[in-house]
């Protein structure tokens, strides 16, 4: 166990059977053992006062489908932090929020409260986005029926930002994102698959051109599959130097093709 608390993440959700499994596998499970992480769902439905425990209603001023009501959701939040002190970080899940990036899993791991509140239904009563969220956090620009998957997507990356989660084989400095490229292509054995090789390079043992290639692979598969991420990269001297060096290999295209070297033989 480590000497420090660990980060604490509390899921507020009304299916916490959804993520349970998710947290207690592989390397979130081993970083909550080892006492690094610590998640705990609560569930809304426990917070509601009705004798059938409702936690949805039908919209004020008409139209389809149910909210979620404030109510439950402030007195789970509220308990919570009654009992354990209060948040960092009070995090509502909408496809509205700010875009969830690498640099907020980082500004989050170093917190230590965190609460996680996972919307369903049609949304969630407008009074919690405004005077209880401190965040409204979206994964991307699309609808989900939920919160729950951008909330595991965000225990996940966060997780594996605590010092200690990953193993020192499992750096997460050497990564995607980590300088806004993506990560250099990975082999492993056999040498051969199918007829598909092994870049020579990997295979001659010379440290100082294995970490020469990656980094240009890393420039070059940026370049090819994020042009986003590459203009907003700042070339080094070296990065330049690494893509004027090793050009990428050229692909033949059908409309195009290369005509044969004028003194080749007809
Ligand atoms: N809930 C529904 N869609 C979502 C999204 N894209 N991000 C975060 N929470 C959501």
């Amino acid at each position: 166990m480590r000497e420090e608390a660990p980060v604490t993440i509390d899921v507020f959700t009304l299916f916490p059977e959804m993520l349970v499994p998710a947290v207690g596998q592989s390397i979130l499970g081993r970083a909550c053992r080892a006492g690094l992480l610590s998640v705990r769902f609560i569930d809304i439905r426990e917070y509601a006062t009705d004798r059938y425990r409702q936690v949805d209603d039908a919209p004020y001023g008409g139209g389809p489908g149910m909210v979620m009501k404030a109510e439950p959701i402030f007195r789970a939040v509220e308990a919570a932090q009654e009992a354990e002190g209060g948040y960092d970080a009070v995090v509502l899940f909408s496809p509205r929020g700010r875009r969830f990036e690498q640099a907020s899993a980082m500004r989050f791991s170093r917190l230590s409260r965190i609460a996680l509140i996972c919307g369903r239904y049609e949304g969630i009563d407008e009074r919690v986005y405004r005077h209880l969220a401190t965040e409204i956090v979206s994964i991307g620009d699309y609808v989900l029926t939920g919160g729950e998957p951008a909330a595991l997507i965000l225990v996940d990356a966060v997780a594996r930002l605590i010092p200690g989660v990953l193993g020192k084989d499992e750096s997460a400095e050497s990564e995607s994102f980590s300088e806004s490229l993506v990560e250099y292509p990975h082999y492993t054995r056999p040498a051969e698959f199918r007829g598909w090789g092994v870049p020579e390079v990997l295979l001659g043992g010379n440290h100082q051109e294995v970490e020469s290639w990656r980094r240009a692979e890393s420039l070059r598969e940026t370049l090819r599959l994020r042009p986003d991420l590459f203009r907003s990269h700042a070339l080094s001297p070296l990065d330049q130097k690494l893509l004027n060096l090793t050009p990428p290999r050229r692909r033949r295209r059908k409309s195009s093709p290369t005509p044969p070297p004028e003194s080749e033989p007809d």
